[in-house]
């Protein structure tokens, strides 16, 4: 773990993307930042849809951001909600966050910082298709 990286300036930034949030359905703002491994912050925030179920969650916005402005590789991440509190990412995002991240990739949780492993373990990744040969 890295202990001097910069958290309070990390989730400020979450903080700040939350506030462009369109979630007018849930009413639940979200904003996510990372940084990249060349030293670069990338943000996203939920959008929502009146088709409720292709709402796209911060994480996808961070992701997108990630490769739109370079790529690389994620190396910290952290998500708040509209009240700037950590939460955690869903499911969906944590295997988002393991393809541009990894294992190493570390998560500001409200228990502290994790590393992407603890927070999905055994994940299905890469990997996993490139020990295939079926294909
Ligand atoms: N949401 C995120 O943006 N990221 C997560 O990891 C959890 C959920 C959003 C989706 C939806 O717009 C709202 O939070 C309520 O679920």
């Amino acid at each position: 773990m890295s202990d001097s990286f910069d958290w309070p300036a990390l989730t400020a930034q979450a903080v700040a993307v939350s506030r462009r949030a369109y979630a007018p359905y849930s009413r639940y703002p979200v904003g996510a930042a990372a940084t990249a491994d060349d030293g670069r912050v990338v943000v996203g925030c939920n959008v929502e849809n009146a088709a409720y179920g292709v709402v796209l969650c911060a994480e996808c916005g961070v992701v997108s951001s990630l490769h739109a402005t370079g790529g690389g590789r994620l190396t910290h991440v952290v998500c708040v909600n509209g009240a700037g509190e950590v939460i955690m990412p869903c499911g969906r995002c944590r295997q988002l966050l393991w393809e541009n991240g990894g294992a190493e990739l570390e998560v500001m949780t409200a228990a502290g910082v994790r590393r992407m492993d603890e927070v999905l373990p055994d994940a299905f990744g890469p990997e996993d298709l490139e020990s295939f040969d079926g294909r």
